[in-house]
C-alpha cells in the first residue's frame, strides 16, 4: 500500500513524476515518458506554466480552435475556443455564418456592476447596528483607499456598501452586500481585499462604539468573499430575421422551423430537465471563449446557472419569438469577466486569443462570449428540431474513433470518404475498420 508523502510540494519536478510514476501507474516508465512528452522544451516557457499553480508535473493539452466570420455589432470576429469535445467549434462556425448574412448579432451590456459581501453575526439591537452602520459607513470606504486609489483614477471602486439584515433566514446573521466597479478587471483580488479591509473597519469600530454593550461589541465576522453571482452584470445578444429567410434546412419550411425552435425553447423554459442540457450546451460555446482568453470558467458557470434559477425554477437562458412575420433569438446572462490581470498578462495564448479578438475590452468580451452561447445554442436546437445531433455528432466524432483505433493517415482517409456516404456509429466505424485491415 502507497505511504503518504511529506513535503511533496518541497520536491523537483523530476522527483514528483518519479514518485507518482512509481506509486500509482503500472508502467512507470511508460508513464515517465508521457508525463515528460507534454512539457514545453522551452524550459523558460514551462517555467511560466509551471508555476500558475501547485506541484506542477506535466501540460494538459486542450484543442485551441477558431469559430471565423461572427458579425457582432457590424464588427467581424474570429472567435478562439478552447474544448475538448468535437462538433462545438464546427457548430459554432455554421451558426455565424448562417447570421453573418442576415446582419449577424447586436449585443449590449446592460450592467457591469460585482457584488461582494462581509458574512457577520450580531447579537442585540438590531436598530442599534443600523446606527452603528450609518455612522460608519465613510470609515469603512476611508479605510480601503489605498486599496481603492489606483481603481478610482481609472473610473472604478467601489459602487455602495448596504447593511443587510438576514436573520429571518440565519439567526444573528447580517451582512455588509457591497458592489464594486472593476473596469477591464475581473476584479476577485480587489473586491476581497476591499472587503477584508471592511471586516477589519467593522470589528473594530465596533469595539469602539459606545452604545453596544459588551455583547453586542462582539462582532464575529465569518468571512468575506465576493459573489460570483453577478446579476447586474450582464449582457444580451440578439438575432433576428424575417422568417422567410429561415432556410436552414430543405427538409423543412422556415415557417415550420420558426415555430419548432420557438417550442423548443417554451419546453426549455419549463422542463428542468432539459433546460439543464439546453444550458449545457449554451455554455459548450460560453465556457470555451472564457477558457481561451484566460478567464474563471468556474466562476461563469456558477454564476449562469443561479441566473437560470432566478424566478425559482432552473429554466432557458436563451428566448425565442415570432412576431409579425420576424423570427427573434435571444439570450441575457450574467458574467464578470477580465482582459487585463490574472492569466491575459501571462498567458502566451490567452494573450494572442484577446489580440486575435482585437484586444477587448471586459465589456466587449462579455458580448462576444455572449454571443458564441447564442450561436451554440442555435446550432444545437436547430440541429434537434430538424435532423437531430447524432448525424452531425457522428461525422465528427468519427476521427476520435478512428484516432482510438490507431488508424493510420491513409486509413483515416479512406474511412472518412466511406461515412461520408454512411451513417456513423461507434460499431460501424469498428467494423469498416476491420474491415479495411483485413483487406490490407
Ligand atoms: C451537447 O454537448 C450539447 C447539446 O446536448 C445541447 C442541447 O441539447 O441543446 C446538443
Amino acid at each position: 500500500m502507497t505511504k503518504p508523502v511529506e513535503g511533496f510540494s518541497k520536491w523537483t519536478k523530476e522527483e514528483k513524476i518519479d514518485w507518482i510514476a512509481a506509486q500509482y501507474t503500472l508502467d512507470p516508465e511508460a508513464a515517465k515518458t508521457l508525463l515528460k512528452s507534454y512539457l514545453n522544451s522551452d524550459a523558460k516557457l514551462q517555467q511560466l506554466h509551471d508555476e500558475f499553480i501547485e506541484n506542477t508535473i506535466t501540460n494538459y493539452y486542450l484543442p485551441l480552435g477558431i469559430a471565423p466570420n461572427f458579425l457582432i455589432n457590424e464588427k467581424l470576429y474570429a472567435i478562439p475556443m478552447a474544448i475538448e469535445e468535437s462538433s462545438v467549434v464546427a457548430a459554432a462556425s455554421r451558426a455565424a455564418k448562417f447570421w453573418l448574412d442576415r446582419g449577424g448579432f447586436k449585443t449590449d451590456v446592460l450592467g457591469t456592476e460585482k457584488i461582494g459581501q462581509v458574512h457577520f453575526l450580531y447579537q442585540g439591537d438590531v436598530a442599534k447596528l443600523r446606527a452603528f452602520f450609518i455612522e460608519i459607513k465613510d470609515k469603512l470606504i476611508a479605510d480601503a483607499a489605498p486599496i481603492t486609489k489606483n481603481m478610482e483614477k481609472r473610473g472604478g471602486g467601489i459602487i455602495g456598501v448596504e447593511l443587510r439584515d438576514k436573520t429571518s433566514e440565519l439567526e444573528n446573521y447580517f451582512q455588509l452586500h457591497c458592489a464594486f466597479e472593476t473596469l477591464d478587471a475581473m476584479g476577485a483580488n480587489f473586491i476581497n481585499s476591499c472587503l477584508e479591509q471592511f471586516a477589519q473597519t467593522l470589528q473594530r469600530e465596533a469595539k469602539n462604539y459606545d452604545a453596544f454593550t459588551e455583547d453586542e461589541r462582539n462582532i464575529e465576522v465569518v468571512m468575506s468573499i465576493l459573489s460570483n453571482y453577478v446579476p447586474n452584470c450582464l449582457v444580451r445578444a440578439e438575432v433576428s430575421c424575417p422568417i422567410s429567410e429561415l432556410t436552414l434546412k430543405a427538409s423543412i419550411s422556415p415557417k415550420d422551423f420558426a415555430n419548432k425552435m420557438v417550442r423548443a425553447i417554451e419546453i426549455a423554459k419549463v422542463e428542468p430537465h432539459r433546460a439543464v442540457t439546453h444550458n449545457k450546451g449554451i455554455m459548450n460555446g460560453i465556457d470555451a471563449v472564457v477558457l481561451a482568453t484566460g478567464n474563471d470558467f468556474r466562476a461563469v458557470e456558477a454564476g449562469i446557472h443561479a441566473y437560470a434559477a432566478k424566478d425559482g425554477r432552473y429554466s432557458s437562458l436563451t428566448h425565442a419569438e415570432v412576431e409579425k412575420g420576424v423570427f427573434r433569438f435571444w439570450i441575457e446572462i450574467p458574467m464578470a469577466l477580465g482582459t487585463v490581470g490574472g492569466l491575459t498578462n501571462l498567458h502566451p495564448l490567452v494573450k494572442l486569443a484577446l489580440e486575435i479578438l482585437g484586444n477587448p475590452s471586459a465589456k466587449e468580451l462579455m458580448q462576444i462570449v455572449a454571443v458564441a452561447g447564442l450561436a451554440q445554442n442555435f446550432a444545437a436546437v436547430s440541429s434537434l428540431v430538424t435532423t437531430g445531433i447524432q448525424e452531425g455528432h457522428m461525422k465528427m466524432h468519427l476521427l476520435n474513433i478512428l484516432n482510438q483505433l490507431g488508424a493510420t493517415e491513409s486509413e483515416k482517409n479512406i474511412l472518412i470518404t466511406h461515412f461520408k456516404k454512411n451513417t456513423v456509429t461507434h460499431s460501424a466505424v469498428v467494423e469498416a475498420f476491420d474491415q479495411l485491415k483485413s483487406k490490407s
